[in-house]
């Protein structure tokens, strides 16, 4: 943890008491996690979940087909944490038996805990912002410690039949989150106004507290999100680049989508021209941390040898490439490592997809490949290229094209 910034309790603030409440549901005062979570995803904002997590209002209307007459009445509060974290009440009530070990098995309100975390319920939701318009949404099932098996199964196959991926609430709610981003493309509203029960939202025990349909919670939380996107303290983050070798990851990534699209497009001889006269081209066997000099690999070419393989290819003899095989290379998880202002090199690391299609067949290799990239003559060379093949341990097909 970072030594500035708040302390757990401080950040966690008003909504502390409420979470030992959520874990004093379990009689042992300790809650676990089932094995395994969910993952969901859509398009959309990442604040639309937390909007969401304890938002009551859109209930009635999108959730028709899922909620039940008599349990609508469960929607009449609602509490927001002067602290940016939100609370919203809800009862709810499994009649399991004289087993159920007097807790109330499913909670009894929703949190959130402000920027990324939505207790709801059995579930726990993290939100994982991935784009403006992206969110994924990984969901544990919360676990009661001390309880017949009967009542922690109960509460999950609840919460999969509401809010998994095929889920009768969360369905809606996704379609709706996509339909809502959608809608704010269209540039009619300049502002979404957060307005609804302002007028009578009133201080109580120290938490700002309207009626369950106003949006009382929702303007805690934007207050929160303002407060951290105009007065935040930059962190310290990884270097990507040299001090003084100015490196932007768009040109090492245009230059590998380039030398990618070469050999698939059997531009052999120009993409041997992005090699520097020293380069090496290597494919290890075996593993990825061999000693070239000492074992075996699939390639280990300098750049005479490369220039030989090309000329193989273009012979009109190499059998194994009549027909030709059709390939696409797809570059991906970019990386840019250590720079040698010296000689002007960067390392860098992708990982590659190659999919080929011969004779009917398509077969894929998955690799994670090392370039040492060269700016010293003033454009970007490779000075070397690794290719570590995930199969490298394994019995390789044929593969007569460059890798
Ligand atoms: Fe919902």
């Amino acid at each position: 943890m970072s030594e500035e910034g708040p302390t757990l309790p401080e950040y966690l603030g008003g909504i502390t008491k409420f979470l030992d409440a959520y874990v004093a549901t379990s009689p042992t005062g300790k809650i676990e996690l089932f094995e395994g979570m969910q993952k969901c995803a859509y398009n959309g904002n990442w604040k639309y979940q937390l909007e969401n997590g304890v938002d009551p209002y859109h209930v009635g209307s999108l959730h028709a087909s899922a909620v039940t007459p008599e349990a609508m009445h469960i929607y009449r509060q609602g509490n927001r944490l002067r602290d940016g974290h939100r609370r919203s009440w809800r009862h709810r009530s499994y009649r399991l038996g004289a087993n159920a070990g007097g807790c109330e098995p499913s909670g009894g309100f929703n949190l959130v805990i402000f920027p990324n975390l939505v207790v709801l319920r059995s579930q726990i939701r993290t939100v994982r912002p991935i784009a403006v318009n992206r969110t994924e949404i990984y969901t544990n099932v919360v676990k009661l410690q001390n309880v017949p098996d009967e009542v922690n199964i109960r509460r999950m196959r609840d919460q999969e039949f509401e809010f998994g991926a095929a889920g009768t609430f969360f369905t809606d709610d996704i379609e709706i989150f996509e339909r809502t981003q959608e809608g704010l493309q269209s540039g009619a509203v300049e502002w979404l106004v957060f307005s609804r029960g302002l007028d009578r939202e009133v201080m109580k025990n120290g938490y700002m507290t309207g009626n369950m349909s106003d949006e009382t919670q929702h303007r805690g939380m934007y207050q929160n999100w303002k407060r951290l996107m105009t007065n935040y303290t930059r962190l310290p983050c990884p270097r990507r680049r040299s001090e003084t070798m100015q490196v932007e990851r768009p040109e090492i990534e245009d230059f590998l989508y380039r030398e990618a699209r070469l050999l698939d497009t059997r531009k052999f001889e120009e993409w041997a021209g992005l090699f520097t006269d020293d380069a090496i081209y290597w494919v290890p066997a075996g593993r990825d941390d061999i000693d070239p000099t000492r074992h075996v690999s699939v390639i280990h070419d300098d750049k005479a040898a490369m220039a030989k393989r090309i000329k193989r290819l273009r012979s009109g003899f190499a059998y194994a490439q009549d027909p030709q095989s059709r390939v696409h290379r797809l570059i991906s998880n970019v990386e840019l490592g250590a720079t040698d202002d010296e000689k002007q090199t960067i390392e860098v690391t992708c990982v590659m997809l190659l999919i080929e299609l011969a004779r009917h067949r398509q077969t894929f290799h998955s690799a994670r490949c090392e370039f040492t990239l060269d700016r010293s003559s003033g454009s970007w060379r490779v000075r070397r290229k690794k290719v570590n093949l995930l199969r490298n341990g394994e019995v390789l097909e044929n593969t007569p094209y460059l890798i």
